[in-house]
């Protein structure tokens, strides 16, 4: 099975991309994790879409998408709500709308965030439901993790260094993946 987790921050020393990245290590076996960040993404202009088509890489990115078993969405959460350049990556992601079935239609999302606030990307996190409806992906309600007070749980060296948050995190990526593929008999 192949995931891939997108980590909505560019910023280098991110706490999503981190959690990220440390989900990639906490698999089952068979299972596994792509971690891409939007670095490379323009500003959507539908000027440049009608003039040269989709960027290279959205369509990389599209590509990555679409030959993955579920998406992992790992969101900040800026103003009580999904940062700009995650959101913009989606509306490009989403275009042409001809082609946005085999990228979202009936594709597992799973969400989760960090912060280094105190309701752990809880309004953030909800921000996306109205836009994975809208792209026809099919959200795994399963398991929630919100990261709160976050540089308590990551060392300098950006690793998780919180025990807890190390079994929740495996809770949740085992969580989404037996929701792609439910253990048999289930
Ligand atoms: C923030 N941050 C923030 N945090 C939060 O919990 N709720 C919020 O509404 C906001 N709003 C917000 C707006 C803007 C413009 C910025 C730049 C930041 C703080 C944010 O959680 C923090 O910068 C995280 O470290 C971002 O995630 P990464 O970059 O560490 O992955």
């Amino acid at each position: 099975m192949k995931l891939i987790g997108i980590s909505g921050s560019l910023r280098r020393a991110s706490f999503n991309t981190a959690l990220l990245r440390y989900a990639a290590g906490l698999l089952p076996e068979g299972v596994e994790l792509d971690v891409q960040t939007l670095h490379g993404i323009p500003l959507y202009d539908g000027d440049i879409e009608t003039s040269a088509g989709i960027p290279a890489s959205v369509e990389t990115l599209k590509n990555l998408i679409i030959n993955a078993d579920g998406l992992i969405l790992c969101t900040p959460e800026y103003n009580n709500s999904i940062p700009g350049v995650f959101k913009n990556a989606i509306d490009w992601l989403s275009r042409p709308p001809a082609r946005i079935s085999p990228v979202f239609n009936g594709k597992p999302v799973a969400i989760l965030g960090a912060t280094p606030g105190q309701y752990g990307t809880m309004l953030g996190q909800n921000a996306w439901l109205p836009v994975l409806r809208a792209v026809g992906a099919k959200p795994w309600y399963g398991g929630r993790l919100m990261v709160a007070k976050a540089e308590a749980s990551f060392g300098a060296s950006g690793a998780i260094t919180d025990e807890a948050l190390k079994r929740q995190l495996s809770q949740f990526v085992h969580g989404f993946v037996e929701f792609i593929r439910p253990p048999s008999g289930k």
